[in-house]
């Protein structure tokens, strides 16, 4: 069994759905090298793990997701050290980026509170994200004098609209969740009482399909929309006949079955029946 047993960043587990919690919340759960090391740590023991079928990244405390990079142990506190600046820089990529967008089950970022800076970042990296409808979010790079580095401006260009990642960029200025939903940086905003019921929600509707179906869609999802026509047609072509190889339950098969011969389900509307939860 893995040892999931850190200071900056905490993980419960109920129900299928791992809670992946940032826990500086004094500190309105600001990224310091440490929790970098620890939240790679923990998403390479996850990444295997049988009990986690979905993923939720969120913030400890009432008031904070994540207030980004921890300007005094990041940035000054590694201003002199080369060599823990590049280990901190590569653990915080890791994590919120490699790791996370790469993650075999669903990943949902449920947005709780403050939202800056490099903590876009993993709700980037996260398939789906939610957020209270009052939660905070900034691209408060500007109003110290740098960009947003690390690969926040990618994110941003390649989520938001040209428009709104240039205008939220350029002034930083702060946006809520209900605004989040609306240029479609999240999927949806629910009053901050219905935050957690609400992900939850999501997170069963997913552990009801076809979990090797869904990774591979995601997944299909990702990559597809980088690619030419033909790239696409050709990598959708051979990533369909992987996941019917992958997919040891015969979901496929099954599904028809129901479908076409027992009449017991129409996929319209529903998945098909698993043996397996
Ligand atoms: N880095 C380091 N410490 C932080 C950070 C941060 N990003 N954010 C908050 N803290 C610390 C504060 O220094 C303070 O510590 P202290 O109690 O030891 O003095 C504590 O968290 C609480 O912060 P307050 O500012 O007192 O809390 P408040 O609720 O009033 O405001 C807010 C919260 C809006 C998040 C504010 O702290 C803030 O603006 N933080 C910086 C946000 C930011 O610009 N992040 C982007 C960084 S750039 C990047 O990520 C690349």
């Amino acid at each position: 069994m893995a040892d999931y047993d850190y200071e900056n960043i905490k993980i419960e587990k109920e129900d299928g759905i791992t809670w992946f919690i940032l826990n500086r919340p004094e500190k309105r759960n600001a990224m310091s090298p440490q929790l970098h090391y620890e939240a790679d740590d923990a998403l390479e023991k996850l990444q295997t793990d049988p009990d986690t079928k979905v993923l939720v990244l969120t913030g400890a405390g009432d008031e904070a997701f994540c207030a980004g990079q921890d300007l005094k142990l990041y940035f000054r506190g590694t201003a002199d050290d080369p060599v823990e600046r590049a280990k901190a820089a590569h653990a915080s990529n890791s994590w919120r980026w490699r790791r996370l967008s790469t993650f075999p089950r669903p990943t949902i970022a449920m947005v709780n509170g403050y939202c800056f800076g490099g903590a876009f970042t993993p709700v980037c990296a996260c398939d789906f994200a939610i957020a209270a409808e009052d939660a905070q979010f900034g691209l408060s790079e500007i109003n110290w004098g740098i960009l947003p580095g690390g690969i926040v401006s990618w994110n941003v260009a390649d989520v938001m609209s040209y428009r709104d990642a240039i205008y939220y960029a350029v002034t930083g200025d702060i946006f809520d969740g209900k605004r989040a939903e609306e240029i479609r940086f999240i999927n949806y905003a629910v009053p901050k009482e219905k935050l957690r019921e609400e992900t939850i929600k999501l997170a069963r509707k997913l552990m009801e399909k076809n979990p090797v179906a869904v990774r591979f869609t995601k997944e299909a999802i990702r990559a597809a929309r980088h690619m030419s026509l033909e790239q696409a047609t050709d990598y959708l072509r051979a990533k369909s006949d992987a996941l019917k190889a992958a997919d040891k339950e015969g979901g496929r098969d099954e599904g028809m079955k129901q479908f076409l011969d027992d009449k017991s389900f129409r996929p319209g509307f529903e998945p098909y029946k698993r043996q397996a939860g």
